[in-house]
């Protein structure tokens, strides 16, 4: 996979007459210390989102409801992820250019974030994204 992003297979408790219960566990099933939780919903299927990376934030995507597709990339590599079980998550670390595309009409976005929000840490723009990240996975 790209670098810094992995799949997180999430395990359900599930019964066959009262369905499946799915716990996320910060420093456990995720990967960090859960500072902020959000959720994206009611996406057109022909808009996207994302468009940007960060500096040190680390998220775990899960589609909890419907599907989406992620295009993770770094310079020179690209990946598509489909989302379409609340049991697979996304782990996505610091410097990766993410895209959200191809929403279905039902989809609800589930992200986990090791951070407080902090417009600080976003890099959004692709060509400075690009500089930054090649001197980043040189390293
Ligand atoms: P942004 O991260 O750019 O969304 P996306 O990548 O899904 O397109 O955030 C959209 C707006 O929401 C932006 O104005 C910042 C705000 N926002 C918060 O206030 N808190 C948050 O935790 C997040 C993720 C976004």
């Amino acid at each position: 996979m790209i670098s810094n992003t992995r799949i997180i297979d999430l395990t359900a408790c599930s019964d066959d007459k009262f369905g499946s219960l799915v716990a996320l566990e910060g420093d456990k099933s995720i990967p960090f210390q859960v500072r902020r939780v959000y959720y994206i919903y009611g996406v057109p299927g022909d808009e996207t989102r994302g468009h940007h990376s960060h500096n040190e934030l680390e998220q775990v995507l899960i589609c909890v409801s419907g599907s989406v597709t992620i295009v993770v990339s770094t310079p020179g590599a690209e990946e598509e992820v489909l989302l379409d079980s609340p049991t697979k998550g996304l782990y996505i670390g610091p410097m990766v250019w993410r895209v959200m595309k191809d929403f279905s009409h039902d989809a609800v976005l589930l992200v986990l974030a090791s951070e407080y929000f902090d417009e600080k840490d976003y890099i959004r723009g692709h060509d400075s994204y690009i500089v930054k990240a090649k001197k980043y996975f040189q390293k």
